[in-house]
């Protein structure tokens, strides 16, 4: 008996390789998979995506930074934007809130940037396992919540919840209205990494519904899929000033896995991507930015080529994005400081801003 167990685990596990593999290699460039492609899962757009919003290469350069600073566990030199990520093109900006969900190991921060002049909403990516753990969590993420309001949409609970079930939207929203009360009504740039990606979407969704689409730009790197065509396309109808950037070989753009032929039952991304690569000629590389189509799932993109690496998944621009202290939640706060006004905890999550908070919150110092 044991040992026809031992047979049916190892049968069982080796299936399960077998999918995983399947599902590193995301639909192979140039196949029949992608011609057939699209009965049902191609977007349909209702009016040309974009508006004519288009890639603007430096200002993914400063916004990278934004995304890589808000990995900095250390949150006094993070507010104070003395952190070793927080230079470069992002100086003179000025934080106005860090959101810190202990429990949930999320990260954001709210501030006002110079250049661009505006508010910026930036995401932490994930923290809490290893990065390889995350990756291979996100090959078997169901579509398993409707979107409110948009009866065919699809997303997946964990990257939903984690956005609008906890204590970060909420304070992202308020800071977000403080901010541009107090400094005037600026345009408000939303950027992340990886899980990141995934919570800014949300948030970004969420801002322009709020102050208008025009008003809300997002900028993600290396985020997974999170939703179905039907959210794809909405998505892109209410958040047009989108960039989804790409980077060679990143495993996470390629999960979870699109299947053209499962209609509104199978992920697909929004557009738009850039997709990021380097060619070494001899001692020569070369970066090359590809702006892609609007259709979310360019085959000359990021699909052209097998999502193997977790290094490429890390460094986008030439910039680091990843913990300062991997495979841990962790952060830490130095002696109080006059730079934050209030420190404040809200439902297990640790909130430091300029503003004060309303006064049911507790003084956590
Ligand atoms: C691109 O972004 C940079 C940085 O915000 C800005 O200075 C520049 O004017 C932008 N270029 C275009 C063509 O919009
Ligand atoms: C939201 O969070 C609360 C408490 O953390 C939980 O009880 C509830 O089930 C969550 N809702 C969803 C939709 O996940
Ligand atoms: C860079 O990309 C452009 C547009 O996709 C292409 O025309 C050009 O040949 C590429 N350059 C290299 C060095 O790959
Ligand atoms: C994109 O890929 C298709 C084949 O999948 C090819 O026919 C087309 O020329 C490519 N376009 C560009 C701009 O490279």
């Amino acid at each position: 008996m044991a040992s026809l167990r031992q047979v049916a685990e190892d049968a069982t596990a080796v299936l399960l390789l077998l999918l995983l593999l399947a599902g590193l290699r995301v639909l192979p460039p140039s196949t029949a998979a992608a011609a057939a492609a699209d009965g049902g899962g191609v977007l349909r757009m209702k009016h040309s995506s974009g508006g004519g919003y288009s890639y603007n290469s430096t200002l993914a350069h400063i916004l990278v930074e934004y995304a890589s600073a808000v990995y900095t566990s250390d949150l006094t030199s993070l507010f104070t934007w003395t952190c070793p990520r927080c230079k470069g093109h992002t100086k003179g900006f000025e934080v106005i809130e860090i959101i810190v969900d202990v429990e949930n190991c999320l990260q954001a921060f709210v501030g006002v940037a110079p250049d661009p002049h505006s508010v910026i909403v930036a995401f932490r990516g994930t923290q809490q396992h290893s990065v390889a753990n995350w990756i291979e969590d996100l090959f078997w993420k169901q579509l398993d919540v409707t979107y409110p309001g948009m009866p065919d949409a699809m997303v997946h609970h964990g990257f939903y919840t984690a956005y609008y079930n906890t204590t970060l939207r909420h304070e992202i929203l308020k800071s977000v209205q403080w901010t541009r009360k107090t400094y005037g009504t600026l345009p408000i740039n939303v950027v992340g990494h990886s899980m990141g990606g995934a919570l800014a979407t949300f948030c970004a969704l969420d801002l322009s519904v709020k102050f208008g689409s025009q008003e809300v730009q997002l900028m993600t790197f290396g985020q997974p899929r999170i939703g179905n065509p039907a959210f794809a396309s909405y998505f892109s109808e209410k958040v047009p000033r989108t960039i989804r950037v790409t980077h060679q070989n990143d495993i996470v753009p390629h999960l979870p896995p699109y299947f053209p032929y499962l209609g509104e039952w199978t992920y697909h991304h929004f557009p738009r991507e850039v997709w990021l690569y380097e060619t070494i000629d001899g001692n020569v590389v070369t970066r090359n930015e590809t702006v892609c189509d609007d259709s979310g799932e360019d085959m000359n993109c990021s699909r052209s080529v097998y999502g193997t690496s977790i290094a490429d998944h890390l460094e986008y621009y030439g910039v680091t994005l990843h913990a300062d202290s991997r495979g841990t939640c962790q952060f830490v706060i130095g002696a109080t400081n006059s730079a934050y006004s209030n420190i404040h905890e809200v439902d297990g999550a640790i909130i430091l801003s300029r503003y004060p908070q309303e006064p049911h919150t507790l003084e956590y110092m």
